[in-house]
């Protein structure tokens, strides 16, 4: 009896006895790097091929990791550990995510545990994306997000519309819900670049199929065409005042030929406190300039010209940046030349 017992055991202790074995050996944690040294991710194409590293830069970066056991971030002057295997290559997925890194003094966006797990903000809240399914660069990370749920979603999530004027969400105060599907979610749908056309309204141009709203989400195009709900969102236009009211869809925009393409930068409250950080600094470097004029002691010295010419220099500079960030894609031919766009 007692011989049985044992010989159980020792059988149940074998696979025990493997498991472990297999975890020492998978401590070999592998995760991609974007790009090789020397390279790194191109900002204006990073789907694409990589570009040099100036030679001021170091040719490898390290990883920001975080250490579950410490409970602390690995010291970013330090390679990260040996038994971290940083492969050249790119995640699986196309196309992947891209979540660019954020300022020096900035908390991370993203960052990898130990066992090479990626935690990642991604609006509306955060994911973990397993090793495999992700590249790290300087620049930023490509990464596969999880399968979308199948349903209809609103492009701006709850109380928010679409701004054409400022080519993103704004916060409207105001839930509005009318006529949509009960169950719902957030989001835009996932485009390379996110690239969004605006391309049509409910009920004409786009229909729900069945005529009804809860066949999944799709709907029947104009063209005879259907779309899944993971490929497109619906949302209010700001600047659409056109009755009756009813519901754009936005949808990627195709590869090539398209004048009409609307950059969404949603998720990055920067690009709106940018502009106007700059047009604040215009607005007080304009009163610096005013106000030096308007002391005449200062007139005719040489530090009074050099301060003036270089306030002037920082204004002009600043207005044309303001202009161009606001001006967002609207901004095409000479003028974009004339801006440094
Ligand atoms: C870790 O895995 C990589 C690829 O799977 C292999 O090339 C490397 O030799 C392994 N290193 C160790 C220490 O096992
Ligand atoms: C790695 O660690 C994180 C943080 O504890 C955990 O959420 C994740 O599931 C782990 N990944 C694997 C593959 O064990
Ligand atoms: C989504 O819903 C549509 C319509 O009901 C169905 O045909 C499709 O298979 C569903 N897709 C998934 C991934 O559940
Ligand atoms: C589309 O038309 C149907 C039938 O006329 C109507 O019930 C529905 O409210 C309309 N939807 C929108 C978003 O205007």
């Amino acid at each position: 009896m007692t011989r049985g017992r044992s010989r159980h055991f020792a059988a149940a202790a074998v696979p025990l006895l493997l498991t472990l074995l297999t975890a020492v050996a998978d401590n070999n944690v592998t995760v991609f790097r974007c790009c090789g040294r020397g390279e790194m991710l191109d900002p204006t194409d990073v789907h694409g091929p990589c570009a040099m590293l100036p030679s001021s830069l170091p040719p490898d970066f390290v990883p920001v990791i975080f250490d579950e056991t410490s409970n602390q971030f690995l010291n970013p002057n330090e390679p990260p550990p040996a038994y971290w295997n940083l492969v050249h290559e790119r995640p699986p997925c196309r196309p992947a995510a891209f979540l660019p890194a954020s300022a020096p003094l900035d908390a991370p966006r993203f960052v990898s545990f130990l066992n090479g797990t990626l935690l990642a903000q991604h609006w509306p809240k955060s994911l973990t994306v397993d090793p495999g399914l992700y590249c790290l660069d300087r620049a930023g990370a490509l990464l596969c997000l999880p399968e979308e749920p199948n349903k209809t979603k609103k492009c701006c999530g709850p109380s928010a519309v679409y701004s054409e004027a400022n080519g993103g969400c704004e916060f409207s105060g105001r839930h509005d819900a009318a006529d949509l599907p009960e169950d719902i979610t957030s989001g835009f749908p996932r485009c390379e670049d996110d690239a969004y056309i605006l391309s049509g309204r409910i009920n004409e141009s786009h229909w729900p199929v069945n005529g009804a709203w809860p066949a999944g989400g799709q709907l029947r195009t104009a063209d005879g065409g259907t779309l899944q709900p993971r490929e497109y969102c619906l949302e209010r236009v700001l600047e659409d005042t056109q009755e009756p009211r009813t519901w754009t869809v936005f949808t990627c925009a195709p590869r090539h030929g398209v004048d009409h393409v609307t950059k969404s930068y949603r998720e990055d409250i920067r690009f709106t406190l940018y502009p106007l950080g700059l047009l604040l600094s215009v607005f007080f470097l304009a009163v610096t300039l005013v106000a030096s004029c308007m002391l005449p002691s200062t007139y005719h010295v040489l530090h009074w010209k050099c301060q003036v010419n270089h306030v002037g220099c920082l204004l002009v500079g600043d207005l044309c940046l303001a202009f161009v960030q606001l001006s967002g894609d609207n901004l095409r031919g000479p003028l974009c030349v004339f801006t440094g766009k």
